[in-house]
C-alpha cells in the first residue's frame, strides 16, 4: 500500500464475508447476534454490520451512545458497574445486564419504574460466572479464581430475582464450539434450575466465539443453539462477538524508520509501537503475522531482525523475524489481522471515560483544566 504510514486499513470486503457467514448462522437457528463495540468500533463500517446483524453489545453509557447515534438495532448493554450518572442507559439499552446482585438492588427501583422497562422494550439481565475456565490465557479469563466478573452460582441460594428475565455468561476468547460445550454444561450444572423458570426467557452466551474462522465448527455451534433454546424455552438466544466480524480484515502498515545492530542483535525501528498499537502483543501476549513484498517473515533465517516500536518503553518490542532479504530503511511492513482490540485500545477502550485533568494550585485551589465527554470518544471515529 502506497498510502499513509501508520495505518489501520480495513477491508470491507473481508467484513462483508465474516457479516455473511453471522448472518446465515442467524438464519439457520434463529439466534440473535449483537457486534461487540469493545472489539472494534468504527461507525464507517457500522452499516454493513447492521444490514446483517441485530445490533450492538455496550460496555457502558459512551459505547451506549455510540451505538444509538450510528449503529441502530438492540443495545445490550454489559459492564462492571455503572455509575449514578449513567441512567441515560435506561433509554440507551434494550438489554441491561448487571455483574452482581448487590449492583442489581442497588439500580432496580429505579430501573423498573423507567416507562421503558415498563412497556417491555427495556429488560435487565444478570452475568453469571458458570466456574468454567476453558482458554488458555489467564488475562483472558473470567472464569479466574476470585474473578470480579459475573455472579458465581451460590450467590444464587435465595436471591431477589424479581424484575429480571435475563442470564448472560461471557467466558471465551478466541475459542471454538467445543468449548463453548463445555461451558454450557457448567453453565446447565449451576444455573439450569433458574434458566427454566418462566421468568426468564433470554439467554446471552456472551462473545470470544470463533466463528468466522475457517476451522470453526459450525455444525456443533447449531447443535448447541438449537439444544438450548429447547432445554430452557428460551424466546432470545444472543451471541455478541466482537472479533469474528473483522476477524483478518485490518493490516496494519508501518514503515522501518532505522536500522542498527546491538551485539549480536539487529534492531529494526517501526513508526509504530506495540504498547500504543498493538497492545495485546504485549498482553496477551501474541505474536503477530508480518509480510514484508507480500512474504511472511519466518521465526528464524538469514535475515533476522528484532522489531520495536518508537515509544520509549524499553519492551516496546513486537518480536524478532527473518525476512526473505535484508531490511532498508524505508521498507513497509505490514502486520495482519490486526483491527480487533488494537484501534479501541489506542482510544478510550469499553468507551470508559479519561480521568479529568486537575491542577492544585500553591494555595490550594482546585482547577479542572479538562474533563472528557463522549464527543470526545466519538470524535476519534466519526
Ligand atoms: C462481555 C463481553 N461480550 C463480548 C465480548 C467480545 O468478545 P470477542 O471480541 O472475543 O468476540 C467481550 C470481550 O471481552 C466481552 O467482555
Amino acid at each position: 500500500m502506497s498510502g499513509p504510514s501508520p495505518a489501520y486499513l480495513i477491508d470491507l470486503a473481508v467484513m462483508r464475508a465474516n457479516c455473511e457467514i453471522l448472518a446465515k448462522l442467524k438464519e439457520r437457528t434463529g439466534c440473535k447476534i449483537a457486534h461487540a463495540l469493545k472489539a472494534f468500533a468504527l461507525p464507517q463500517t457500522f452499516a454493513l454490520l447492521r444490514s446483517h446483524l441485530d445490533g450492538c453489545c455496550a460496555s457502558g453509557l459512551w459505547e451506549a451512545k455510540l451505538a444509538n447515534e450510528f449503529f441502530g438495532g438492540q443495545v445490550l448493554t454489559c459492564g462492571p458497574a455503572y455509575a449514578d450518572t449513567d441512567a441515560e442507559l435506561l433509554d440507551l439499552s434494550s438489554h441491561l445486564d448487571f455483574n452482581s446482585l448487590s449492583h442489581w438492588q442497588h439500580w432496580k427501583e429505579r430501573a423498573l419504574h423507567h416507562p421503558r422497562a415498563q412497556c417491555g422494550t427495556l429488560r435487565f439481565g444478570l452475568r453469571i460466572n458458570p466456574r468454567c475456565s476453558t482458554g488458555k490465557t489467564p488475562l483472558y479469563d473470567p472464569c479466574m479464581p476470585g474473578s470480579r466478573l459475573g455472579v458465581p452460582p451460590e450467590h444464587f441460594d435465595d436471591a431477589d430475582l424479581d424484575g429480571l428475565s435475563g442470564l448472560h455468561f461471557h467466558t471465551l476468547c478466541e475459542q471454538g464450539s467445543d468449548d463453548l460445550a463445555t461451558t454450557l454444561e457448567a453453565v446447565d450444572h449451576h444455573f439450569g434450575d433458574i434458566l427454566r423458570r418462566a421468568q426468564f426467557t433470554s439467554l446471552n452466551l456472551g462473545g470470544g466465539h470463533w466463528i468466522t474462522k475457517p476451522d470453526y465448527d459450525l455444525d456443533l455451534l447449531d447443535r448447541l443453539l438449537e439444544r438450548t433454546r429447547s432445554r430452557y424455552q428460551l424466546e432470545e438466544l444472543w451471541l455478541e462477538p466482537g472479533e469474528a466480524a473483522v476477524l483478518n480484515a485490518g493490516v496494519l502498515h508501518s514503515t522501518v524508520l532505522d536500522l542498527f545492530q546491538n551485539g549480536a542483535t539487529r534492531i529494526a525501528i517501526l513508526d509504530l509501537s506495540a504498547t500504543a498499537h498493538m497492545p495485546d502483543v504485549l498482553e496477551m501476549p501474541c505474536r503477530p503475522t508480518v509480510t514484508l513484498d507480500q512474504r511472511s517473515a519466518l521465526p528464524t533465517g538469514d535475515h533476522l531482525y528484532r522489531l520495536g516500536g518508537n515509544s520509549c518503553l524499553a519492551g516496546d518490542l513486537i518480536g524478532d523475524y527473518a525476512f526473505h532479504r535484508p531490511l532498508q530503511i524505508g521498507d513497509r511492513l505490514e502486520f495482519l489481522d490486526m483491527a480487533q482490540y488494537t484501534i479501541v485500545k489506542s482510544t478510550f477502550f469499553n468507551g470508559v471515560q479519561h480521568p479529568s485533568l486537575v491542577l492544585r494550585h500553591e494555595d490550594g485551589t482546585l482547577e479542572t483544566i479538562r474533563e472528557f465527554t463522549y464527543p470526545d470518544f466519538k470524535q476519534h471515529f466519526a
